[in-house]
Protein backbone atom coordinates (compact mmCIF):
# COMPACT_ATOMS: atom_id res chain seq x y z
CA UNK A 1 0.00 0.00 0.00
CA UNK A 2 1.20 3.75 -0.97
CA UNK A 3 0.96 6.14 1.58
CA UNK A 4 -0.19 9.33 0.06
CA UNK A 5 -1.10 12.95 1.38
CA UNK A 6 -2.10 16.29 -0.39
CA UNK A 7 -0.99 19.64 0.86
CA UNK A 8 -3.67 22.34 -0.50
CA UNK A 9 -6.89 20.95 -1.13
CA UNK A 10 -8.22 23.81 -3.07
CA UNK A 11 -9.66 23.81 -6.46
CA UNK A 12 -6.90 21.56 -7.82
CA UNK A 13 -5.76 19.55 -4.68
CA UNK A 14 -9.31 18.32 -3.96
CA UNK A 15 -9.24 16.62 -7.39
CA UNK A 16 -5.87 14.69 -5.99
CA UNK A 17 -7.41 14.09 -2.98
CA UNK A 18 -10.46 12.33 -4.63
CA UNK A 19 -7.84 10.07 -7.13
CA UNK A 20 -5.94 9.32 -3.85
CA UNK A 21 -8.76 7.96 -2.36
CA UNK A 22 -10.04 6.37 -5.34
CA UNK A 23 -7.35 4.15 -6.71
CA UNK A 24 -6.43 1.35 -5.45
CA UNK A 25 -3.53 -0.02 -3.41
CA UNK A 26 -2.79 3.59 -2.41
CA UNK A 27 -3.99 4.85 1.14
CA UNK A 28 -5.13 8.79 1.46
CA UNK A 29 -3.58 9.08 5.16
CA UNK A 30 -4.51 12.62 5.51
CA UNK A 31 -4.77 16.09 4.03
CA UNK A 32 -3.72 19.47 4.63
CA UNK A 33 -4.75 23.12 4.35
CA UNK A 34 -4.60 26.56 5.95
CA UNK A 35 -7.98 26.73 5.75
CA UNK A 36 -8.73 24.26 8.64
CA UNK A 37 -12.89 24.05 7.71
CA UNK A 38 -11.66 23.39 3.93
CA UNK A 39 -9.31 20.16 5.29
CA UNK A 40 -11.51 19.32 7.47
CA UNK A 41 -14.81 18.67 4.68
CA UNK A 42 -12.00 17.37 2.45
CA UNK A 43 -10.88 15.04 4.86
CA UNK A 44 -14.30 14.00 6.52
CA UNK A 45 -15.74 13.19 2.59
CA UNK A 46 -12.81 11.12 2.46
CA UNK A 47 -12.83 9.59 5.63
CA UNK A 48 -8.94 10.18 6.48
CA UNK A 49 -7.60 12.74 8.68
CA UNK A 50 -7.04 16.60 8.57
CA UNK A 51 -3.92 19.22 9.43
CA UNK A 52 -3.76 22.84 9.65
CA UNK A 53 -0.42 22.86 9.85
CA UNK A 54 1.11 20.60 7.37
CA UNK A 55 4.80 20.89 8.86
CA UNK A 56 2.36 18.63 11.45
CA UNK A 57 1.07 16.26 8.90
CA UNK A 58 5.01 15.89 7.55
CA UNK A 59 5.89 15.07 11.17
CA UNK A 60 3.31 13.09 12.05
CA UNK A 61 2.49 10.67 9.20
CA UNK A 62 3.97 7.77 7.57
CA UNK A 63 4.29 8.85 4.35
CA UNK A 64 5.32 7.50 1.11
CA UNK A 65 4.12 10.68 -1.57
CA UNK A 66 2.84 13.74 -1.06
CA UNK A 67 0.92 15.92 -3.96
CA UNK A 68 1.10 20.13 -3.28
CA UNK A 69 -1.31 22.36 -4.43
CA UNK A 70 -0.48 25.45 -2.75
CA UNK A 71 -0.33 28.78 -4.31
CA UNK A 72 2.67 28.66 -6.57
CA UNK A 73 4.74 31.07 -4.58
CA UNK A 74 4.90 29.08 -1.80
CA UNK A 75 6.17 25.25 -3.91
CA UNK A 76 9.51 25.91 -3.14
CA UNK A 77 9.11 26.20 0.60
CA UNK A 78 5.86 23.10 0.82
CA UNK A 79 8.02 20.68 -1.50
CA UNK A 80 11.63 21.46 -0.24
CA UNK A 81 9.80 20.39 3.87
CA UNK A 82 8.36 17.34 1.48
CA UNK A 83 11.76 15.89 0.81
CA UNK A 84 13.26 16.76 3.61
CA UNK A 85 11.08 14.22 5.16
CA UNK A 86 12.13 11.59 2.52
CA UNK A 87 9.09 12.12 0.42
CA UNK A 88 8.72 11.42 -2.94
CA UNK A 89 6.80 14.61 -4.38
CA UNK A 90 3.77 15.45 -7.41
CA UNK A 91 4.53 19.18 -7.24
CA UNK A 92 1.22 21.21 -9.23
CA UNK A 93 2.80 23.47 -12.52
CA UNK A 94 3.70 25.67 -12.58
CA UNK A 95 7.25 24.15 -10.42
CA UNK A 96 8.02 27.60 -8.81
CA UNK A 97 7.44 31.31 -8.50
CA UNK A 98 11.27 31.86 -9.94
CA UNK A 99 14.10 29.78 -11.47
CA UNK A 100 16.36 29.64 -8.75
CA UNK A 101 13.78 28.54 -6.57
CA UNK A 102 13.01 25.63 -9.10
CA UNK A 103 16.67 25.28 -9.27
CA UNK A 104 16.77 24.47 -5.78
CA UNK A 105 13.79 22.16 -6.07
CA UNK A 106 15.30 19.53 -8.79
CA UNK A 107 18.66 19.84 -7.14
CA UNK A 108 16.93 18.83 -3.56
CA UNK A 109 15.39 15.75 -5.99
CA UNK A 110 18.18 15.07 -7.19
CA UNK A 111 20.40 14.79 -3.60
CA UNK A 112 17.93 12.65 -2.00
CA UNK A 113 17.23 10.36 -4.77
CA UNK A 114 13.33 10.89 -4.48
CA UNK A 115 10.81 11.25 -7.71
CA UNK A 116 9.59 14.78 -8.38
CA UNK A 117 6.97 14.77 -11.24
CA UNK A 118 5.42 18.45 -12.20
CA UNK A 119 1.89 18.49 -12.71
CA UNK A 120 2.22 19.54 -16.59
CA UNK A 121 -1.06 17.77 -16.52
CA UNK A 122 -2.27 18.20 -20.60
CA UNK A 123 0.90 15.74 -21.35
CA UNK A 124 -1.28 13.13 -19.99
CA UNK A 125 -4.72 14.89 -21.96
CA UNK A 126 -5.52 11.90 -24.32
CA UNK A 127 -6.34 14.14 -27.41
CA UNK A 128 -2.37 15.19 -27.01
CA UNK A 129 -1.44 11.62 -26.30
CA UNK A 130 -2.95 10.50 -29.62
CA UNK A 131 -1.52 13.63 -31.29
CA UNK A 132 1.94 12.67 -29.77
CA UNK A 133 1.64 9.36 -31.08
CA UNK A 134 0.81 10.36 -34.88
CA UNK A 135 3.23 13.12 -35.11
CA UNK A 136 5.86 11.25 -33.95
CA UNK A 137 4.59 8.67 -36.85
CA UNK A 138 5.28 11.31 -39.07
CA UNK A 139 1.44 11.59 -40.13
CA UNK A 140 1.70 15.36 -40.49
CA UNK A 141 5.68 15.84 -42.42
CA UNK A 142 7.24 18.69 -41.14
CA UNK A 143 5.41 20.35 -38.40
CA UNK A 144 5.74 23.89 -39.04
CA UNK A 145 3.45 26.09 -36.65
CA UNK A 146 2.11 25.16 -33.03
CA UNK A 147 -0.58 27.63 -32.47
CA UNK A 148 -2.54 27.49 -29.09
CA UNK A 149 -5.58 29.82 -27.77
CA UNK A 150 -6.14 29.31 -23.41
CA UNK A 151 -8.34 32.03 -23.11
CA UNK A 152 -10.73 32.71 -20.30
CA UNK A 153 -12.05 35.20 -17.61
CA UNK A 154 -9.95 36.15 -14.67
CA UNK A 155 -10.30 33.16 -11.99
CA UNK A 156 -10.04 35.34 -8.71
CA UNK A 157 -8.16 33.25 -6.80
CA UNK A 158 -4.93 33.31 -8.45
CA UNK A 159 -3.05 36.38 -7.13
CA UNK A 160 0.72 35.56 -6.61
CA UNK A 161 1.66 34.95 -10.60
CA UNK A 162 0.52 36.61 -13.83
CA UNK A 163 -0.94 34.35 -16.41
CA UNK A 164 2.12 33.68 -18.51
CA UNK A 165 3.19 31.77 -15.59
CA UNK A 166 -0.21 30.53 -14.66
CA UNK A 167 -1.16 29.39 -18.04
CA UNK A 168 1.29 29.52 -20.60
CA UNK A 169 3.07 26.66 -18.89
CA UNK A 170 0.60 24.30 -19.81
CA UNK A 171 1.48 25.06 -23.30
CA UNK A 172 4.90 25.71 -23.59
CA UNK A 173 5.23 22.33 -21.60
CA UNK A 174 3.41 20.62 -23.95
CA UNK A 175 5.11 22.68 -27.38
CA UNK A 176 8.24 20.68 -25.88
CA UNK A 177 6.33 17.18 -25.77
CA UNK A 178 5.48 17.76 -29.29
CA UNK A 179 8.09 18.97 -31.13
CA UNK A 180 11.33 17.58 -28.53
CA UNK A 181 12.67 21.13 -29.47
CA UNK A 182 14.69 23.74 -27.81
CA UNK A 183 13.64 27.41 -28.15
CA UNK A 184 16.16 30.01 -29.98
CA UNK A 185 13.96 32.85 -28.96
CA UNK A 186 11.05 34.41 -28.21
CA UNK A 187 9.18 37.73 -28.49
CA UNK A 188 6.06 38.88 -26.38
CA UNK A 189 3.60 41.31 -26.28
CA UNK A 190 2.22 41.85 -22.75
CA UNK A 191 -0.84 43.74 -21.28
CA UNK A 192 -2.03 44.38 -17.93
CA UNK A 193 -5.92 44.99 -18.43
CA UNK A 194 -7.80 43.95 -15.10
CA UNK A 195 -5.06 42.17 -12.80
CA UNK A 196 -3.67 44.26 -9.91
CA UNK A 197 -0.44 43.16 -10.09
CA UNK A 198 0.50 40.90 -12.90
CA UNK A 199 0.09 40.39 -16.62
CA UNK A 200 -3.20 38.87 -17.67
CA UNK A 201 -2.87 39.01 -21.64
CA UNK A 202 0.02 37.48 -23.59
CA UNK A 203 0.77 37.01 -27.44
CA UNK A 204 3.92 35.44 -27.83
CA UNK A 205 5.81 33.95 -30.51
CA UNK A 206 8.84 31.19 -30.48
CA UNK A 207 11.47 30.03 -32.69
CA UNK A 208 12.35 26.60 -31.97
CA UNK A 209 15.63 24.76 -33.13
CA UNK A 210 13.33 22.41 -35.75
CA UNK A 211 12.42 25.63 -37.40
CA UNK A 212 8.73 25.28 -35.60
CA UNK A 213 7.46 28.66 -34.87
CA UNK A 214 5.44 28.94 -31.67
CA UNK A 215 1.75 31.14 -31.56
CA UNK A 216 0.94 31.32 -27.76
CA UNK A 217 -2.76 33.68 -27.61
CA UNK A 218 -3.13 33.14 -23.77
CA UNK A 219 -5.73 35.40 -21.74
CA UNK A 220 -7.88 35.84 -18.47
CA UNK A 221 -9.57 38.52 -19.94
CA UNK A 222 -12.16 36.53 -22.57
CA UNK A 223 -15.77 36.19 -21.45
CA UNK A 224 -15.46 32.35 -22.22
CA UNK A 225 -13.19 29.04 -21.77
CA UNK A 226 -11.07 28.18 -24.74
CA UNK A 227 -8.64 25.77 -25.06
CA UNK A 228 -7.23 24.86 -28.52
CA UNK A 229 -3.67 23.84 -30.11
CA UNK A 230 -3.36 23.71 -33.94
CA UNK A 231 -0.34 22.36 -35.64
CA UNK A 232 0.03 23.26 -38.85
CA UNK A 233 2.09 21.41 -41.36
CA UNK A 234 3.10 19.88 -44.68
CA UNK A 235 0.34 17.46 -45.01
CA UNK A 236 -2.43 19.34 -43.44
CA UNK A 237 -2.86 20.39 -39.94
CA UNK A 238 -4.58 19.13 -36.52
CA UNK A 239 -6.44 20.42 -34.24
CA UNK A 240 -6.86 19.38 -30.12
CA UNK A 241 -10.18 20.91 -28.31
CA UNK A 242 -8.18 20.45 -24.35
CA UNK A 243 -11.79 20.82 -23.18
CA UNK A 244 -13.43 18.29 -24.76
CA UNK A 245 -10.66 15.69 -25.89
CA UNK A 246 -11.23 15.82 -29.45
CA UNK A 247 -8.79 15.53 -31.56
CA UNK A 248 -9.19 16.27 -36.01
CA UNK A 249 -7.04 16.16 -38.60
CA UNK A 250 -7.96 18.54 -42.10
CA UNK A 251 -5.58 16.58 -44.83
CA UNK A 252 -4.16 18.47 -48.08
CA UNK A 253 -5.90 17.78 -50.57
CA UNK A 254 -2.65 17.55 -53.58
CA UNK A 255 -3.38 18.79 -56.65
CA UNK A 256 -1.57 16.30 -59.25
CA UNK A 257 -2.42 17.17 -62.76
CA UNK A 258 -1.16 20.32 -64.61
CA UNK A 259 -4.60 21.02 -66.24
CA UNK A 260 -5.92 21.76 -62.88
CA UNK A 261 -5.42 25.70 -62.92
CA UNK A 262 -7.99 26.41 -60.42
CA UNK A 263 -5.89 23.90 -57.78
CA UNK A 264 -2.29 25.53 -58.66
CA UNK A 265 -3.81 28.83 -58.01
CA UNK A 266 -5.77 28.18 -54.74
CA UNK A 267 -2.28 26.05 -53.47
CA UNK A 268 -3.23 24.43 -50.47
CA UNK A 269 -6.19 22.27 -51.22
CA UNK A 270 -9.22 21.38 -48.37
CA UNK A 271 -9.06 17.47 -48.55
CA UNK A 272 -11.03 15.25 -46.29
CA UNK A 273 -11.63 16.79 -41.78
CA UNK A 274 -11.34 13.88 -39.92
CA UNK A 275 -12.49 13.43 -36.16
CA UNK A 276 -10.31 10.81 -34.68
CA UNK A 277 -11.38 8.60 -32.10
CA UNK A 278 -10.38 9.40 -28.84
CA UNK A 279 -10.38 7.26 -25.14
CA UNK A 280 -11.91 10.03 -22.93
CA UNK A 281 -10.55 10.14 -19.68
CA UNK A 282 -9.27 12.47 -16.73
CA UNK A 283 -6.11 13.90 -17.54
CA UNK A 284 -5.28 14.48 -13.61
CA UNK A 285 -6.04 10.79 -12.45
CA UNK A 286 -3.41 9.21 -15.62
CA UNK A 287 -1.08 11.88 -14.84
CA UNK A 288 -1.25 10.79 -10.94
CA UNK A 289 -1.21 7.02 -11.94
CA UNK A 290 1.69 7.40 -14.00
CA UNK A 291 3.74 9.18 -10.56
CA UNK A 292 2.71 6.45 -8.68
CA UNK A 293 3.91 3.89 -11.57
CA UNK A 294 7.17 5.82 -11.78
CA UNK A 295 7.83 5.44 -7.69
CA UNK A 296 6.87 1.60 -8.06
CA UNK A 297 9.18 0.64 -10.58
CA UNK A 298 12.02 3.33 -9.79
CA UNK A 299 11.70 5.04 -13.06
CA UNK A 300 11.98 8.55 -14.53
CA UNK A 301 8.64 10.62 -13.81
CA UNK A 302 6.92 11.17 -17.07
CA UNK A 303 7.53 14.93 -16.22
CA UNK A 304 10.37 15.76 -15.19
CA UNK A 305 11.91 18.97 -12.42
CA UNK A 306 14.03 19.70 -15.93
CA UNK A 307 10.96 20.08 -17.71
CA UNK A 308 9.03 22.05 -15.20
CA UNK A 309 11.80 24.43 -15.21
CA UNK A 310 12.28 24.90 -18.90
CA UNK A 311 8.50 25.93 -18.82
CA UNK A 312 9.23 28.24 -16.18
CA UNK A 313 12.04 29.40 -18.15
CA UNK A 314 10.64 30.33 -21.15
CA UNK A 315 7.74 31.99 -19.15
CA UNK A 316 9.68 34.03 -17.53
CA UNK A 317 11.80 34.89 -21.22
CA UNK A 318 8.18 35.98 -22.22
CA UNK A 319 7.17 37.98 -19.30
CA UNK A 320 10.35 39.80 -19.50
CA UNK A 321 10.22 40.32 -23.39
CA UNK A 322 6.76 41.86 -22.90
CA UNK A 323 8.09 44.01 -20.22
CA UNK A 324 11.14 44.97 -21.85
CA UNK A 325 9.81 45.51 -25.38
CA UNK A 326 12.97 43.18 -27.22
CA UNK A 327 13.57 39.53 -28.11
CA UNK A 328 14.94 37.06 -25.66
CA UNK A 329 17.65 34.43 -27.36
CA UNK A 330 18.63 31.49 -26.13
N1 LIG B 1 -2.70 21.45 -13.38
C1 LIG B 1 -3.66 22.33 -13.53
O1 LIG B 1 -4.39 22.33 -14.52
C2 LIG B 1 -3.90 23.35 -12.46
C3 LIG B 1 -5.14 23.98 -12.36
C4 LIG B 1 -5.34 24.89 -11.33
C5 LIG B 1 -4.30 25.16 -10.47
N2 LIG B 1 -3.10 24.54 -10.60
C6 LIG B 1 -1.99 24.85 -9.69
O2 LIG B 1 -2.33 24.35 -8.40
C7 LIG B 1 -1.85 25.25 -7.41
C8 LIG B 1 -3.04 25.68 -6.55
O3 LIG B 1 -3.96 26.35 -7.35
P1 LIG B 1 -5.53 26.34 -7.04
O4 LIG B 1 -6.19 26.89 -8.22
O5 LIG B 1 -5.93 25.01 -6.53
O6 LIG B 1 -5.57 27.42 -5.88
P2 LIG B 1 -6.58 27.50 -4.67
O7 LIG B 1 -6.40 28.84 -4.06
O8 LIG B 1 -7.96 27.07 -5.06
O9 LIG B 1 -6.03 26.39 -3.64
C9 LIG B 1 -4.84 26.53 -2.93
C10 LIG B 1 -5.10 25.99 -1.53
O10 LIG B 1 -3.87 26.00 -0.81
C11 LIG B 1 -4.18 26.36 0.53
N3 LIG B 1 -2.96 26.80 1.21
C12 LIG B 1 -2.34 28.00 1.16
N4 LIG B 1 -1.24 27.99 1.95
C13 LIG B 1 -1.16 26.74 2.48
C14 LIG B 1 -0.24 26.11 3.38
N5 LIG B 1 0.81 26.76 3.87
N6 LIG B 1 -0.50 24.83 3.75
C15 LIG B 1 -1.57 24.17 3.28
N7 LIG B 1 -2.46 24.72 2.44
C16 LIG B 1 -2.26 25.98 2.04
C17 LIG B 1 -5.24 27.44 0.38
O11 LIG B 1 -5.98 27.62 1.58
C18 LIG B 1 -6.09 26.87 -0.74
O12 LIG B 1 -7.15 26.06 -0.27
C19 LIG B 1 -1.19 26.42 -8.15
O13 LIG B 1 0.20 26.20 -8.20
C20 LIG B 1 -1.77 26.33 -9.54
O14 LIG B 1 -0.89 26.81 -10.54
C21 LIG B 1 -2.89 23.64 -11.56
Amino acid sequence: MIRAAVIGVGSMGKNHARIYNDMEDLDLVAVSDVDGELAKKVASRYKTKSYTEYGDLLAEEELDLVSIAVPTKLHHQVASDAMERGLHVLLEKPIADTLPNAQEIVRRAQEHGLKLMVGHVERFNPAVTELKRRLDEDQLGKSFQIHVRRLGPFPHRVRDVGVVIDLATHDLDVMYHLTEADVVRVYAETEQEIHTHHEDSLSGLLRFDNGVVGVLDVNWLTPTKVRELYVTGEKGMFVVNYLTQDLYLYENEYVDSDWDRLGMLKGVGEGNMIKLRIKKREPLYIEIESFVQAIMEDAQPEVTGEDGMRALALAQALVESGREHRVMEF
